[in-house]
């Protein structure tokens, strides 16, 4: 029996639409804060592969979603690249040296020199391939990193940012800085992910979280095309693993049906109407989403959704997810109707 989430990923029929939250390993599980807690802080924990395979578990046995994500970080890349990275409790990720400098940017470390520094996740993907091969279940594995633009807004700024000000001035009166930057990130990406494969994960997500950060002609050069090249490397060599690609944000180009990329899923994020991703994207990618997360606050809310999707989709080409990650404050009850109700509706 094949994977019944890889199976979705690939345009097969499958026994119901599968179904995983964004951010599905973390602080709305009181066991995820049990075991953060054990490793000391949230970098500790993505570095101890024990640890960050059991949080990456634990959403498969609580809320039952049919794939399991990698626990990590985007962040763990540039900080490998050799920025120093800290999670300050409400602030979340920093930097303390960003990037601003062509100098800055040669002092760091690149390709597979960097990608090479990665072995805890490669650790964490072993531990977890052994151990979801021995449940027999045949959930899947998603591995991830962040797009080359989302990593950068946060080299660059040296936190999350409301304005993008400092990576968008760098955009407009020095573009070729910027370029170098995505440019070395990109090159890292590339080795990165396929050791992810290389190490056991079944399918490969992109998030590029601040998207919506880029006005739309500027969007290809700036990160789509960069995504694209990430994905040509993959599937020269791993055709057969799929790769999902969120963009957040980004109506505006599924509108204008953007659509060009070797790329197998489309996240559609929740801003985007469902039928439009339908009507624009549907017949060259698999859609995945799009409830918009903060309706997992009340339930009824949350079977609206899940129909309102399933009726547009009717089980075809599909997977069911949030528009974007999960928050703290969910209870746990909420999450599991979510999942429950996308393999009522859809089953066949
Ligand atoms: O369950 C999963 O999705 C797997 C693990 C995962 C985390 N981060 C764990 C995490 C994944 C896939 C990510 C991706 C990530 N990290 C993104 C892209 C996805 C998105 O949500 O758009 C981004 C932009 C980051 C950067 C990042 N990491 C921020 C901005 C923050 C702080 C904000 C926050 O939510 O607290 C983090 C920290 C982080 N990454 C936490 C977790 C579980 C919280 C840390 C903690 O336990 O205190």
């Amino acid at each position: 029996m094949g994977k019944i989430f890889v199976d979705a990923c690939l345009g097969l029929e499958t026994p119901y639409t599968p179904v995983w939250m964004m951010r599905q390993a973390g602080r709305y599980l009181p066991q995820y804060m049990e075991v953060r807690k054990q490793a000391g802080n949230f970098l500790n924990l993505c570095h101890n592969p024990k640890l960050a395979a059991e949080v990456t578990i634990q959403p498969l046995d609580i809320v039952n979603v049919d794939a399991a994500i990698l626990f990590s970080d985007i962040l763990v890349v540039p900080n490998e690249m050799g920025m120093k990275l800290e999670f300050l409790a409400g602030e979340g990720p920093v930097f303390d040296k960003p990037i601003s400098t062509e100098d800055d940017l040669d002092s760091l470390i690149g390709g597979d020199e960097a990608a090479s520094k990665l072995t805890y996740v490669y650790d964490t993907i072993k531990i977890l391939r052994e151990q979801l091969d021995a449940r027999g279940d045949n959930k899947a594995l998603i591995g991830f990193t962040g797009a080359p633009w989302t990593l950068a807004t946060y080299m660059i700024e040296g936190q999350g940012t409301k304005t993008y000000n400092i990576c968008k001035k760098m955009m407009y009166s020095n573009p070729e800085l910027l370029h170098k930057i995505l440019k070395k990130v990109t090159e890292v990406v590339k080795l990165y992910m396929e050791k992810q494969i290389e190490s056991g994960i079944d399918v490969v997500q992109i998030f590029d979280s601040w998207a919506a950060a880029i006005e739309p002609s500027k969007y290809n050069e700036f990160s789509w095309s960069y995504m694209v090249e990430i994905a040509d490397y993959l599937k020269s060599k791993y055709p057969n693993t799929p790769i999902i690609m969120f963009p957040k944000g980004v109506s505006a180009f599924v509108e204008r049906g953007l659509v060009y990329g070797n790329f197998d899923v489309f996240g559609v994020d929740w801003g985007t109407p469902m039928a439009m991703a339908k009507e624009k994207l549907g017949d060259k990618y698999v859609l995945q989403g799009n409830m918009e997360p903060c309706r997992l606050y009340d339930k009824v809310a949350t079977t609206q959704c899940v129909e309102g999707i399933h009726s547009i989709m009717g089980g075809k080409r599909h997977i069911f997810n949030l528009g974007h990650g999960i928050l703290p404050d969910v209870p746990v009850e909420n999450a599991k109707h979510f999942v429950s109700e996308c393999q009522r509706v859809s089953k066949k």
